[in-house]
């Protein structure tokens, strides 16, 4: 038979009273919450109660409640995103009034131009020259120093501004390499020996047996008005540097032979108007930084 326990009874084992609570003779002792507890648990219930009266708190018809303050998550990121822009903007006036020779000089304008510049690039350029402007057959390396239209700030602004050969740009770069395998200007042999002589400028070999002087008078007759005696190119006309060991089309004599052939020119869009003044002075100042520019 289990013992009775009544409530406020002396447990002489510790020294506390009950409850009343006895199950099979087990008795439960009265042990109050200690105080910092029970005053913790009551601040939680006021600061619950204030915060669902300033904040956005309980589910309701249309929405939770708005609180007494009227924040919430959205309008935070709005007056984040607002500041943001602001100061974009503020960067982005800075860089329009700023001469192109002055930017990279001004390290605040520079790290922002290089920012703006890349993230430019990789969604309008990248496409044709390469995530990393390392281009590949017919569209430009813009890391190497050399270049079609020139390599100064200026250069870079123009051709990125007109194009080269866009048909809806009055300014864009004009003139083409004649085809002259296609227009009866030389013939095949004439462009077999003239391509043994181009592989000698940049330092390759020529076929055994090339009749080099001969080259070398096709050369001087059909090719210096456009790429320099000496063969170095002429940005006025985009007639490329072909010393050098970066090819817009290949250093084989087959690929030589071949733009002999048949002559033209690639085409680059203009993106004046499709980009603002800002942006373009940005892909000016990231393309001159790349590791080419003069
Ligand atoms: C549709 C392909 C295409 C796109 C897109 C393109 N380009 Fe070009 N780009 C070309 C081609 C092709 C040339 C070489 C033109 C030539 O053969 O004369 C070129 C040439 C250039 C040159 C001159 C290189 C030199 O050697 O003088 C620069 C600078 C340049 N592009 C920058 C850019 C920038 C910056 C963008 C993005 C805003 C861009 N390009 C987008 C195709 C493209
Ligand atoms: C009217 C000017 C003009 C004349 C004349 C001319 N070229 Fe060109 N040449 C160019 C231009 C412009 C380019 C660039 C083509 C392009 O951007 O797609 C070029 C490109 C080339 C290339 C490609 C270079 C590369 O990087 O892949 C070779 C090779 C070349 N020319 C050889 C010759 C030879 C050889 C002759 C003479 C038989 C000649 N050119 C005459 C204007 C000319």
């Amino acid at each position: 038979m289990a013992q009775e326990h009544h409530a406020g009874e002396y447990d002489a084992a510790t020294g506390k009273t009950t409850t009343g609570h006895s199950w099979d003779g087990i008795a439960e002792l009265n042990t109050p919450l200690p105080r910092w507890w029970l005053y913790t648990f009551y601040g939680c219930i006021v600061w619950a109660v204030v915060y669902w009266v300033l904040y956005p708190a309980w589910p309701w018809f249309g929405g939770a409640t708005k609180g007494l303050l009227g924040w919430n998550a959205r309008s935070v990121v709005t007056v984040e995103m607002q500041a943001l822009h602001a100061e974009r903007a503020a960067m982005m006036d800075k860089l329009v009034a700023t001469p192109l020779q002055q930017i990279e000089s001004t390290p605040e304008l520079l790290s922002f131009a290089r920012a703006v510049g890349a993230s430019a690039f990789a969604q309008n350029c990248s496409p044709c020259h390469g995530a990393g402007g390392q281009g590949s057959r017919g569209y430009p390396n813009l890391n190497a120093d050399r270049w079609l239209w020139g390599g100064t700030l200026d250069q870079i602004y123009t051709t990125i501004s007109h194009g080269a050969r866009w048909p809806g740009d009055p300014d864009t770069h004009a003139g083409v390499m004649p085809s002259f395998g296609r227009d009866g200007l030389l013939n095949a042999q004439e462009i077999s020996t003239v391509a043994d002589y181009v592989r000698t400028l940049s330092g390759n070999a020529p076929d055994a047996g090339a009749d080099l002087a001969k080259g070398k008078q096709l050369f001087i007759d059909n090719c210096s008005p456009c790429h320099g005696e000496d063969g170095k190119g002429n940005t006025e006309v985009g007639a490329a540097n072909l010393t050098t060991q970066v090819w817009l089309y290949g250093p084989t004599k087959a690929d030589i032979m071949h733009r002999v052939e048949v002559g033209g020119g690639g085409v680059m869009p203009a993106w004046k108007g499709k980009l603002d003044e800002g942006t373009i002075k940005a892909l000016t100042v990231f393309v001159h930084t790349l590791g080419g520019g003069k």
